[in-house]
């Protein structure tokens, strides 16, 4: 397979399965340490994070520095954010101060409209979550945990279960699921869905479904997203929606357990889930860096800093 190239990586729907394929091969030849590359010049990232990360902002990191890059700390709190710089004017900035890489994390949904092709944005840009929007490098990595539990995606049973309005990792996933053919199955809350998902999946009551999955996908409660933050009180929501212990123990054997995390422990899922057996949660975090690797690197071989 051709290697992968990417100028920027905004939404799941810029790539190609073939190239999903690809990108999901390329990490796993990082994670496996078959991979050997070599940048043929300085070459600065930047993480620009104006919500909230602690998985996807330090793996990125972890990916840049693995790689050899030069990363440019940037910190929302310190920075002229505070005087009213609006984000075309930072990333213009970096662009400006020679960045060639920037993994923007945004509430503004679709924000990355308004800098790719735009005067003075040079760099590329990576979409490390807009808003409601979409999540394409968490997506990438959870479908790396699928592919390597699996070998397929074919006719897998995947529920994803929770707030599904409000998650961009819902969204990312059940585009791309969709389209490599698992059957999705959207439980949780009515209010906390939206119709436009019915392109991909059909909603389902979990307890229905339980034995019958290959995996269970949880959601963050996305508090900060709530008009009504009082919708749900945690125990409830647990015991109506959430993967009690009871549920656990009614799960396929093979089942695996998702999250991209943070987690709400005894809400989305028990807290001895979490690590449990056929939790793959942590894995999630841990394949998060070799993805990101191979995005990164797409990104340098598209701009010819790999030859
Ligand atoms: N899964 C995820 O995006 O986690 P962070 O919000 O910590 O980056």
């Amino acid at each position: 397979m051709e290697p992968i190239k990417l100028k920027h990586l905004l939404t799941v729907e810029d790539l190609s399965l073939n190239e999903v394929i690809g990108l999901i091969n390329r990490a796993n030849e990082f994670k496996h340490h078959r991979a050997t590359f070599k940048l043929n010049q300085a070459v600065f990232a930047t993480n620009l994070f104006f919500e909230n990360s602690t998985r996807t902002h330090r793996s990125f990191e972890m990916a840049e520095r693995k790689l050899n890059m030069e990363v440019i700390q940037f910190d929302t709190n310190t920075s002229s954010v505070n005087k009213g710089e609006t984000l075309y004017d930072t990333v213009l900035t970096m662009c400006a101060i020679g960045i060639d890489i920037a993994v923007i994390r945004h509430s503004q949904e679709e924000y990355y409209k308004e800098l790719v092709d735009q005067n003075g944005i040079t760099c590329s840009i990576i979409n490390g979550g807009d808003g409601r929007g979409q999540h394409p490098t968490q997506c990438l990595l959870d479908l790396m945990t699928i592919q390597n539990e699996f070998s397929h995606f074919d006719g897998l049973k995947i529920a994803i279960v929770g707030d599904i309005r409000n998650s961009r990792v819902a969204r990312s996933n059940a585009i791309l699921l969709n389209q490599l053919g698992a059957q999705i199955s959207y439980c949780g809350p009515e209010i906390w869905y939206d119709e436009t998902f019915n392109q991909y999946g059909k909603r389902e009551n979990l307890d229905d479904i339980l034995n019958q999955l290959d995996v269970v996908m949880l959601l963050r409660v996305q508090h900060e997203r709530h008009e009504n933050k009082d919708s749900f009180g945690k125990e409830m929501y647990h015991a109506n929606y959430g993967l009690t212990m009871e549920r656990y123990k009614q799960l396929n054997s093979k089942c695996i357990i998702m999250h991209p995390a943070p987690v709400n422990r005894d809400s989305e899922l028990a807290s001895e889930c979490v690590e449990a057996p056929q939790s793959r949660i942590v894995e999630q975090m841990r394949n998060g860096v070799f993805m990101r690797m191979a995005v990164l690197e797409a990104i340098c071989l598209y701009r010819g800093f790999i030859v």
